[in-house]
């Protein structure tokens, strides 16, 4: 049975495509269109899984789409009862253009949607996946758990903001909720706006938070109510803020900042209150849940945990012995997500998991004629390299900064070692050169260590054997006092770092390029931001080859070509 699942119309469009049992392709539509976040229809992203199944749209059995219109329209209309009419319209007010509405009325017409864009020819189904039951499979098919519980913490879904299920033997059920007007997502993204920050710029809250103490817990305390049956409810006063009603803000707040106005040790304090009333409110969440249950294994999902500091607070909690989150939590996912519950929870498809851990490299190859044509193309000197791992981490030795491409793209939102840069974490400035010259980020975002399966604890305070999270880069743990002032370039202010560790079998190249780097340096360890300058990260060669031509990068590796800055004509 062929399944596509797709998400759009709101953002983060995205592609997935299983036959019979097993995940082949999956890619978000902003890798090719290169708009960020783009919620437009997914035509790139289908074209390229169906081509990875060698299907077309006619071959495909169901259509799996991440939304359920129905549950979104009719949650809609019990909002406006229940916030009341004025309320409600002072929302849609400030919301131009309700995105909402477009999302349901689009959503009822996803199969025109598909002929328009892909021809005639689909016969199949269409199934609408609750957005949280998405998000719940996208974790608990892909964790390798046979029995867990599952939680769901994202900004809203049709009507709800958190869902916990319980799953076993590939049957997921919705055990209870959280309504959307109580959204710990909408609320961290409402104060990542009101410092100052972009929407999807939540990682800055939560890198600045570390700079900051908890002077704010009165007032989160006023706007969360933790509830003895293991839920939270923000108080309504407070409704207005996440909603952009143009309510008032607490006065104890202080006034917004302006994005580009200095950030204070106000903005820190609020960030860092925020970040703790976060993490307390998903323990609570979790510790009561396992409390009641006789499951071991936690599967996460949702937006919230892009949180790496929250995730790795969670891991150590030890409420449940093992945690598991998918590399595309957030909404990446929801391709995915929609697809996997169409196959193993609707149709009892054959589960055929793949590698263990699950693998993230779902997105397009680009074999070498292809590389080859871009350069040519490009009019920059390159050469072909029989290793181009080895020579790459001789170029980091020798601190230079290098653009990393290198086989199938990597699913959700961070780069995982398939498009990349890469830097060497020795170097004491190369934090602010980085920042300054070539990702134009802020100075207090950390940037991550990529490092190898063996020498993951040598360096790191992990679990041996590794949580499966911390192959995706969500995950923060506390680099080893040793090693923390050699480790600079990727020890956070607060002593952690957002890790990702890295298997022979998913990336050889890589692989070998910390290996060498290791008996170069005496660390297993390189810098690993993503390959791209505010846009989405990079696809194909053109993509890197621009980036490269406008950013200060020292290096070029695309597949087995190599092309270096001194060599540029
Ligand atoms: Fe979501």
């Amino acid at each position: 049975m062929n399944i596509l699942g797709i998400t759009c119309f709101v953002h983060d469009s995205a592609a997935c495509l299983i036959k019979d049992g097993k995940i082949i392709a999956n890619i978000e539509e902003e890798r090719f269109n290169r708009v960020k976040h783009t919620g437009d229809f997914p035509k790139q992203s289908i074209d390229y899984v169906l081509h990875a199944a060698g299907l077309t749209i006619a071959d495909v059995d169901i259509i799996a789409f991440n939304w359920n219109p129905v549950k979104a329209l009719i949650a809609e209309l019990l909002k406006f009862v229940l916030i009341t009419p004025p309320v409600y319209f002072k929302m849609i007010k400030h919301n131009k253009p309700p995105k909402h509405f477009k999302t349901i009325f689009y959503s009822f017409f996803l199969r025109r949607f598909v002929k328009k864009h892909m021809g005639i020819g689909f016969r199949g189904k269409v199934v609408w996946v609750d957005h949280h039951m998405a998000h719940a499979a996208s974790t608990y098919y892909l964790s390798s758990f046979d029995q867990a519980d599952i939680l769901v913490v994202d900004g809203f879904g049709e009507y709800e903001s958190t869902t916990f299920f319980k799953a076993k033997a590939h049957k997921i059920e919705r055990r209870w909720w959280i309504l959307s007007l109580h959204s710990l997502g909408l609320i961290y993204l409402n104060f990542t706006r009101f410092l100052g920050f972009a929407p999807y710029q939540e990682g800055k809250t939560m890198a600045l938070s570390s700079y900051g103490r908890d002077t704010y817990q009165n007032l989160f305390n006023r706007i969360f109510r933790i509830l003895p049956d293991g839920t939270f409810a923000i108080d309504m006063r407070y409704l207005s803020w996440w909603n952009l009603a143009g309510g008032k803000f607490d006065p104890d707040l202080g006034l917004p900042r302006e994005p580009y106005e200095p950030i204070t040790q106000r903005h820190m304090d609020i960030a860092a209150s925020l970040q703790k009333k976060a993490i307390d409110i998903v323990l609570h969440m979790i510790g009561a849940a396992s409390r009641a249950s006789n499951n071991k294994y936690l599967c996460l999902a949702g937006g919230i945990f892009l949180n790496c500091n929250l995730n790795g607070i969670a891991h150590k909690s030890g409420f449940y012995e093992k945690y598991f989150i998918p590399p595309f939590t957030s909404d990446t996912g929801g391709a995915a997500g929609a697809a996997l519950y169409a196959a193993f929870g609707l149709k009892n498809e054959t589960y055929t998991p793949g590698t263990l851990p699950f693998s993230p490299y779902l997105g397009p190859d680009y074999p070498d004629d292809e590389i080859e044509k871009a350069l040519i193309k490009s009019n920059l000197p390159y050469r072909k390299s029989e290793s181009p791992g080895i020579e790459a981490a001789r170029a980091l030795a020798d601190n230079k900064i290098i653009g990393w491409m290198q086989g199938r793209v990597e699913a959700g939102p961070r780069a995982l070692g398939a498009r990349s840069i890469l830097a060497n974490p020795l170097h004491k400035t190369i934090k602010d050169r980085l920042n300054q010259k070539i990702k134009g980020r802020e100075y207090f975002q950390p940037f991550g260590p990529i490092v190898t399966e063996e020498a993951a604890t040598k360096y790191f305070e992990i679990d041996s054997p590794i949580p499966q999270s911390a192959y995706y880069m969500l995950l923060a743990v506390p680099v080893k006092k040793e090693y923390q002032s050699q480790l600079a370039g990727i020890t956070h202010v607060d002593g952690t770092a957002r890790i990702q560790v890295v298997r022979r079998e998913w990336c050889p190249e890589l692989y070998s390029l910390l290996k060498e780097l290791e008996k170069l340096t005496g660390f297993a360890v390189a810098i690993n931001t993503s390959f791209n300058y505010h846009e989405p990260i990079i696809c194909s060669p053109d993509d890197a080859i621009n980036t490269f031509k406008t950013r200060e990068l020292d290096m070029l590796v695309l597949g087995k070509f190599i092309v270096e800055k001194h060599t540029r004509k």
